[in-house]
């Protein structure tokens, strides 16, 4: 250990690990965001990236607290059977803070989410499941599956991505992880002075459409020749301006810079899940909440029927606008842009007898499932970017006397500590008088 802060408190006399402290670390479990977790000399918690369970490592510490302390395994003392060498050649401890866990191999890698899962699931919501986390076609060795992508420029104009916790930039030459349509853009060989950001989207439909999006710190006369269409700051300049992507027989167009899901077979498993899991009946009327550019909407749509019903709710106007044009040909689907409150749920829309509910990371939240818990559809599925998120949300469900009747994990985000979930849900039975 060095450079440690030397303490005498209470009769003892010892060094307490600070930043830039080496320690010597067993490595026990994994924790949720991805890094192992360790004791420290101190008996305060360590998490420790780069690491892998069942390893000793020597890792330099980054960030103190007084409960925690965050560190990078900077030496492996003894390696896991399940470390490999990482795939790109900006990974590892001080590199690109991208995608973390390119140490580790993809089987070992989806053993870890499903342990995550399964420990955020019980932990939060005090329910005991077996997880399997699903490899998705899409992604050979795990690579090239991003088909968005954010790219961060330094004031010189360099492409790079940030560091962990840093506004310090990795400059890159290609990243493994982007999809091949990203990659052919070409932004990483382009210099790009007075802009902040490039975000680069590409179809998946077999067309060659791919977009960037750019948002600039100063004024910029002209962008360099980017393959692919452009919008900067907003400002449309050459197309295409949108992607498409085919999914259950329909093509979906999305505008450069919303939502869509980002690996090449995330959209087509999902939707799976989802309609293999709701099992919605012709007639039925159906609820999409935080409905994107109306993915789950169209496709139930298709299987309620023009005698069914699909609203879909939307926050942002411009992915509304996409779910709207991405279901003109179904009567049937509604397409609502609103923001999902527990006020909305309670009183606009009706009684639905199939929910689905897609939402960013946070989650639905504690006011929103209690509000759907009392809407009692007869099933419903939520998809879900964040265990944690997900088992605080099914925690309410769960205490309003909700069973979970399923839970699939997918790997849609290889090299990295995040999975995707999909739960169905059973409402209790109604006692009847
Ligand atoms: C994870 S995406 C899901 C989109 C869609 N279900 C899909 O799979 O393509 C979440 C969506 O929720 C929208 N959103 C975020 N917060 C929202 C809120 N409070 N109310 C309504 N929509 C929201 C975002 O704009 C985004 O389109």
């Amino acid at each position: 250990m060095s450079r440690g802060v030397h303490l005498h408190r209470a009769g003892l006399n010892r060094t307490l690990p600070g930043p830039e402290s080496l320690l010597e670390l067993d490595i026990g479990s994994i924790a949720a965001g991805g890094a192992g977790v360790a004791r420290g000399p101190d008996g305060r918690v360590v998490f420790v990236r780069h690491a892998l369970p069942g390893e000793r490592v020597r890792a330099v510490v980054r960030q103190e607290t007084t409960r925690f302390l965050r560190a990078d395994a900077v030496e492996i003392l003894t390696p896991s059977p399940d470390r490999v060498d990482p795939p790109c050649p900006h990974a590892g401890p001080g590199r690109c803070g991208g995608c973390d866990w390119q140490h580790i191999a993809l089987p070992a890698q989806r053993a870890l989410k499903a342990d995550i899962v399964a420990d955020q699931v019980h932990r939060l919501a005090g329910l005991e499941v077996a997880v399997e986390v699903r490899e998705v076609d899409g992604a050979p060795d795990g690579l090239g599956w991003r088909t968005r992508v954010q790219f961060a420029v330094d004031p010189a104009g360099r492409v790079g991505f940030h560091h962990h916790r840093s506004g310090q930039l990795e400059l890159i030459e290609a990243c493994p992880l982007a999809a091949p349509g990203v990659e052919a853009a070409g932004v990483e060989a382009l210099e790009w002075p007075g802009v902040a950001r490039v975000e680069v989207a590409c179809s998946t439909d077999g067309d060659d459409r791919v977009v960037a999006v750019t948002s600039t710190r100063r004024h910029v006369k002209s962008l360099p020749d980017v393959n692919a269409g452009i919008i900067a700051d907003g400002r449309p300049g050459r197309g295409p301006h949108g992607v498409r992507h085919r999914v259950g027989g329909r093509t979906f167009e999305v505008a450069a810079g919303r939502f869509w899901q980002i690996h090449p077979g995330a959209a087509e498993v999902l939707a799976g899940s989802v309609l293999a899991g709701l099992a919605p009946r012709p007639g039925d009327a159906v609820v999409d909440l935080y409905a994107g550019a109306g993915l789950f909407a169209a496709l139930l749509g298709d299987a309620v029927g023009r005698e069914g019903s699909v609203l879909a709710v939307e926050g942002d106007q411009r992915a509304a606008a996409d779910a709207a044009r991405n279901t003109s040909d179904q009567p049937q689907v509604k397409v609502r842009t609103a923001a999902v409150t527990a006020e909305l749920v309670r009183s606009r829309v009706g009684r639905p007898d199939l929910v689905v509910l897609d939402p960013p990371r946070a989650g639905a939240g504690l006011a929103v499932t209690a509000a759907l818990a009392a809407l009692a559809p007869r099933r419903l599925a939520y998809v879900a970017c964040d265990p944690a998120a997900f088992a605080r949300d099914l925690k309410v469900l769960l205490d309003a006397g909700w069973t979970l009747a399923s839970l699939e994990a997918f790997d849609l985000f290889p090299m990295t500590a995040h999975v995707e979930l999909v739960a169905i849900l059973l409402p209790p039975i109604a006692v009847m008088a």
